[in-house]
């Protein structure tokens, strides 16, 4: 880990019920963490209020999208300002699975951000390359080109945590190893210095995602570009995740 405060989100995806969200809040509220941990949690849009009405206030809350700017005609989408009346501190964009399973471009993603900060709202800034892009050698390319599309339509990094999750590790089992992903970080952080600013660079939390679990967190967590974690799978188990969020040392 750096020098940032860690940072530990549970994404917890298109999963879960009324039942299965109150065990796994109760298993959160009874867990010890870490104080200078920030811990987040992305529960499904419709559970955000029972989340919010349950869970410790220790652990804030994103959603894991938000619509491109204010309500109205737009059927099916979720605003910003809806978000924030629910309780959520944070937003979750830019995702492989938006991007490649609902196909959202850079440009869309980018609005999506920059109004999300507009509004006060955290923004978790998903990269990350594919298995074929990495295998062409590619993988600084594609993780930089998203970079610059946050890059050109965010006014300010201060709400910014980026989150780097090469999709050939997500969900896979297959996590990147400890010198993989901190090569990416350090690439990315590289790549904020060159192009926004030195105070960014140094200042942005790098997580990193795809397959953390409670076994492999604390060899990623020790090396020095590597400021927390985006977890799938393992945050919707309560002792685990909080196995992960105490991986900083
Ligand atoms: O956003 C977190 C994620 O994509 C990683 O998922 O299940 O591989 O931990 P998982």
């Amino acid at each position: 880990a750096g020098t940032g405060k860690f940072f530990v989100g549970g994404n917890w995806k298109c999963n879960g019920t009324k039942d299965s969200i109150s065990k796994l809040v109760s298993d959160l509220n009874g867990a010890t963490l870490e104080p200078d941990v920030d811990v987040v949690v992305a529960p499904p849009f419709v559970y955000i209020d029972q989340v919010k009405n349950s869970l410790t206030p220790r652990i804030e809350i994103a959603s894991q999208n938000s619509w491109t700017g204010k309500g109205g005609a737009f059927t099916g989408e979720i605003s910003v300002e809806q978000l924030k009346d629910i309780g959520c501190k944070w937003v979750i964009l830019g995702h492989s699975e938006r991007r490649h399973v609902i196909g959202e471009d850079d440009q869309f993603i980018g609005k999506k951000a920059a109004y999300a900060l507009s509004e006060g709202l955290g923004v978790i800034a998903c990269i990350g390359e594919l298995l074929q892009e990495r295998e062409a050698g590619k993988t600084f390319d594609v993780c930089f080109q998203q970079l610059k599309a946050y890059a050109d339509a965010v006014p300010s990094w201060d709400n910014i945590v980026i989150a780097y999750e090469p999709v050939w590790a997500i969900g896979t089992g297959k996590v990147a190893t400890p010198q993989q992903a901190q090569e990416v970080h350090l690439a990315c952080r590289d790549w904020l210095k060159k192009n926004v600013s030195a105070e960014v660079a140094s200042k942005t939390r790098i997580i990193y995602g795809g397959s953390v679990n409670g076994g492999n967190c604390a060899e990623l967590a020790k090396q020095e570009d590597i400021d927390g974690f985006l977890v799938g799978g393992a945050s919707l188990k309560g002792p685990e995740f909080a196995t992960i969020v105490n991986s900083v040392t």
